[in-house]
C-alpha cells in the first residue's frame, strides 16, 4: 500500500473514533459496543506501531477520552517544577562535578555526596498538603502552571490522603512520579503504545472513575514549596517520605565520587530489564540542601542535579548510501541511508554520521554492515562497523570539499576556545548566498518555537523558495498572494488562511525574533537572556554600531562561544539588512519584566579580586537572585565595587574618582543579611 493510502485509512479510523468518543464522553450515549470500540482502538494503535509516520493528536495512544485537557482547571505551582539537564557519559559527569566545585569555590578534592535515584519514566505530579491533608494535586504542565487533577490523583492508593505524623510540615508540595508497573501494563497493552502513555492518558481522564480502573502507582522524590520542613539533606528527606507513608524508590543510594556513580550506574543498568517499572536513567542530586540552595538554577533546570541517561536500543543494518545534508548554520552533516529496520518500535531508515571526523574515525563506508543505536528522542546514529562483513574493493567515503548546494569551499573552523579545529565542516558562504542554508534558515524562521506561522511548514518554504516567492525572512511578510492563489493546490480559502496566520505573527516578542534569526549557538534560552538584556530591538540592532560585544559576557548563561557567534552574525552586512527590513514590517514587543523587589533592586555591582569561598559565578547569581545587576566595568552607573584579595588597582581608583562605594565581601553579604 502506498503511504497516501495508509494515511487515508488511518485518518478514517481516527475520525470514526473521534465520533465514538464524542458521543460517549460528551453526550454519554455510546453508539457502538465496547468490543467494537476496543477493536477500532487496537487497529489504530497497530497502524501507528507499524508505520511511524502516522501521528494524530486525536490518537487513542495520545488521549484517553475526548479532549481531556479542556476538562481541567489550571493552577500555578507555588515553586516551579523544573526539568533536568542530561549527562550521557563519564566525561559529562566529571564536567558536572567540576562546575559545581568551581561554583562553590571548593578545592578539587572536595567530596560531594549525591543522592542517586533511578529515574522512573512516568508523569510527574505535585501534591499539596496543608496541615497533613492532601488538598490539591497538579500535573507538571509547562512547569509554571499545571492542570488540577486532584480527583484523579485521589484514586491512587500509593498517595496518602492524610498524614498524621507530628513532624510533617505545615504545608508542603510533595512531588513524584505517577507510573504503571510493567506487569500491569501487560493487560493494557492493546490500548496503549507504552506504559508512559498509559499513565499519562489515564491520569488525564475526565472521570476519576475511569482513572481508578487503571492501576497507577506513585513514588515520591522531591518537594516544591514548603513551610516547616525539618530536614537538611535529600537522603534524610527520602527517608522521611517513607515514614510519612509515601513509597520511594528502593534503589535510591547515597554516593560520592564519579567513579562510584559509574559503578552504581552499570549495576542498575544490568538490573534494568528485570525491574517492574521503566527507568531511563539515574538522577543525581547534591545531597546537602544548603549547597543546593547556593547552587540555584540555570534557566529551567537546577545546577545541583543531573539525569544520567541509559543508552538504548541497538540493531544491525546495512548502509545503502551516504547523503550530505546542509543545516541552517552551514554545517555539512553526513547521513547514512540504511536498510529500514525496527529499533524499539520505531522504523529507522536514516542514521546521522555526525561529521567528517566520525566517518574517518569509525571508517564507515557505503555497503557496510553496521550497528545502529536509537536513544530516546535523539536521532539514531551508527555505533560500529562489522569489518568482517565488508565486501572487497569497497571505497573509502570522500567528504566533499565544496558545498554540494552552492559550490563554495567547505571549511573546518578553528575554535579559539578549545584551540582545536572543529570536527564539523561548513559551507563558507555568507548564509543567504547558499540555497540550502537559506532555505533551512527560513524553515527555522517560521518554525514552531520561532514565528510559529500556522500552516507555513517546511514543504511550503521549499516550494515558495523554488518559485522565488521568498529569499529572505522579510519576504514572508511581503508575499504576493495573488500569485500564490494561482498555484496548484492553493485556493481562495487556503490563501486567506495563510495571509491571516502571517499577519497574526507580525506582532512578535523580541526574544522570539532573536531566536528566529537562527544565530549559531543562540537557542531559545539564550535568546530570552539576550532579549532581557537588550530590552529593545533598537539596542540589539545597535550592537553592530556600539561594538560592545564583550559586555554580553556579563549575562549569566552567555559565554565566549555565543558572543563570538553574535559578532559573526553582525559582521555579515546582509544580516543587518534583514534586521532593518524586519523592523519596518513587524511590531516588536519589548520583554516584560517580572517586577521583583529583591534586596538589591536597582543596584549595580562589580567584583574585583578574589573572594573567600565564593566564586564569581556564585556572587553573580546571588546578586541577580536579589534583583541586582552585575556589570563588567566601572562607570557612573555602578553603585558598589566589591573588592577581594588582589583587586585590580585601576578599577579601585576609577571607583574612588567617581565616588562609588567600595565594599568588601562581608559588607556585601551583610546587605543580603548573610555572613560568610
Ligand atoms: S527531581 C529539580 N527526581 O525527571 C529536579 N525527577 O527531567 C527535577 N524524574 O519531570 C525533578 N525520577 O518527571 C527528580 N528521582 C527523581 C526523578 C525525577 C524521575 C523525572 C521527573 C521530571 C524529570 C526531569
Amino acid at each position: 500500500m502506498k503511504k497516501k493510502e495508509i494515511y487515508k485509512k488511518y485518518k478514517e479510523k481516527i475520525n470514526l473514533i473521534t465520533k465514538f468518543n464524542k458521543s460517549y464522553f460528551e453526550k454519554s450515549t455510546p453508539i457502538v459496543s465496547d468490543i467494537e470500540y476496543d477493536e477500532l482502538k487496537k487497529e489504530i494503535i497497530n497502524l501507528e506501531k507499524e508505520y511511524n509516520f502516522l501521528k494524530s493528536k486525536k490518537s487513542p495512544a495520545e488521549t484517553v477520552g475526548y479532549k481531556p485537557s479542556k476538562n481541567f482547571k489550571k493552577a500555578l505551582h507555588k515553586t516551579p517544577m523544573l526539568s533536568l539537564a542530561n549527562a550521557f557519559s563519564k566525561d559529562d559527569l566529571i564536567n558536572f562535578e567540576k562546575k559545581i566545585t568551581n561554583f562553590l569555590s571548593k578545592k578539587n578534592d572536595y567530596k560531594i555526596f549525591y543522592s542517586a535515584e533511578p529515574k522512573i519514566d512516568g508523569i510527574s505530579a505535585s501534591l499539596t498538603y496543608k496541615k497533613g491533608n492532601l488538598i490539591r494535586g497538579l500535573s507538571r504542565g509547562d512547569g509554571k502552571e499545571g492542570e488540577d487533577i486532584t480527583g484523579n490523583l485521589n484514586t491512587i492508593e500509593d498517595i496518602p490522603k492524610t498524614i498524621p505524623s507530628r513532624d510533617f510540615p505545615e504545608e508542603i508540595d510533595i512531588r513524584g512520579e505517577v507510573f504503571i508497573q510493567n506487569s500491569d501494563f501487560e493487560k493494557l497493552k492493546d490500548k496503549f503504545a507504552n506504559p508512559r502513555n498509559a499513565a499519562s492518558g489515564s491520569l488525564r481522564q475526565k472521570n476519576p472513575e475511569d482513572t481508578k480502573k487503571i492501576p497507577l502507582k506513585f513514588i515520591a522524590y522531591t518537594f516544591g514549596f514548603e513551610k516547616g520542613l525539618k530536614v537538611d539533606n535529600q537522603f534524610d528527606y527520602l527517608n522521611k517520605l517513607g515514614e510519612w507513608g509515601f513509597k520511594t524508590n528502593p534503589l535510591n543510594k547515597l554516593i560520592s565520587g564519579v567513579k562510584n556513580l559509574i559503578t552504581n550506574y552499570v549495576d542498575i543498568e544490568k538490573k534494568r530489564a528485570n525491574l517492574d517499572f521503566d527507568i531511563d536513567g539515574i538522577v543525581y542530586k547534591i545531597n546537602d540542601f544548603a549547597l543546593q540552595k547556593r547552587l540555584g538554577n540555570v534557566a529551567n533546570a537546577p545546577r545541583w542535579a543531573i539525569a544520567h541517561k541509559f543508552s538504548s536500543n541497538k540493531a544491525v543494518s546495512e548502509i545503502k548510501d551516504i547523503e550530505i545534508q546542509i543545516g541552517r548554520t552551514g554545517a555539512l552533516t553526513p547521513v547514512a541511508k540504511i536498510k529500514p529496520i525496527n529499533i524499539g518500535g520505531v522504523l529507522v531508515s536514516n542514521a546521522t554520521l555526525h561529521n567528517e571526523d566520525e566517518i574517518k574515525r569509525k571508517d564507515i563506508r557505503i555497503g557496510d554492515t553496521v550497528t545502529v543505536e536509537r536513544a530516546g528522542d535523539v536521532i539514531p546514529h551508527i555505533l560500529s562497523v562489522d569489518f568482517k562483513k565488508r565486501k572487497k574493493n569497497v571505497q573509502r567515503f570522500v567528504f566533499p570539499e565544496k558545498c554540494p548546494s552552492c559550490g563554495s569551499k567547505t571549511i573546518k573552523e578553528f575554535n579559539s576556545i578549545t584551540r582545536k579545529k572543529d570536527a564539523v565542516r561548513r559551507c563558507s558562504s555568507e548564509g543567504y548566498f547558499c540555497e540550502k542554508i537559506s532555505v533551512e534558515k527560513l524553515k527555522h524562521f517560521v518554525s514552531k518555537e520561532a514565528f510559529n506561522i500556522d500552516g507555513f511548514g517546511k514543504k511550503i518554504v521549499e516550494n515558495f523558495w523554488k518559485l522565488k516567492l521568498i529569499k529572505f525572512p522579510q519576504d514572508i511578510f511581503k508575499l504576493d498572494y495573488n500569485k500564490i492563489q494561482k498555484l496548484e493546490g492553493w485556493g481562495e480559502l487556503s490563501v486567506e488562511n495563510l495571509k491571516y496566520s502571517i499577519n497574526e505573527k507580525k506582532k512578535i516578542s523580541l526574544e522570539k525574533l532573536i531566536y528566529a534569526l537562527g544565530i549559531r549557538h543562540i537557542g531559545l534560552e539564550n535568546a530570552k537572556l539576550l532579549s532581557k538584556y537588550f530590552t529593545s530591538f533598537q539596542n540589539f540592532k545597535n550592537l553592530s554600531v556600539t561594538n560592545k560585544y564583550n559586555d554580553l559576557l556579563n549575562i549569566d548563561g552567555i559565554g565566549e562561544t555565543q558572543v563570538n557567534s553574535i559578532k559573526n552574525f553582525f559582521s555579515v552586512p546582509k544580516n543587518f539588512e534583514v534586521l532593518i527590513e524586519l523592523e519596518k514590517l513587524l511590531t516588536i514587543k519589548k520583554p516584560i519584566f517580572e517586577k521583583k523587589n529583591g534586596l538589591l533592586k536597582d543596584k549595580f555591582f562589580l567584583v574585583t579580586g578574589k573572594l573567600y569561598n565564593l566564586s564569581r559565578a556564585e556572587v553573580k547569581s546571588l546578586i541577580e537572585e536579589n534583583s541586582g545587576t552585575t556589570v563588567s566595568s566601572v562607570t557612573k552607573k555602578l553603585n558598589y565595587l566589591i573588592t577581594g584579595e588582589k583587586p585590580t588597582k585601576r578599577k579601585v581608583e576609577s571607583a574612588k574618582a567617581l565616588k562609588i562605594k567600595i565594599i568588601n565581601q562581608d559588607e556585601f553579604l551583610k546587605m543580603l543579611n548573610k555572613t560568610s
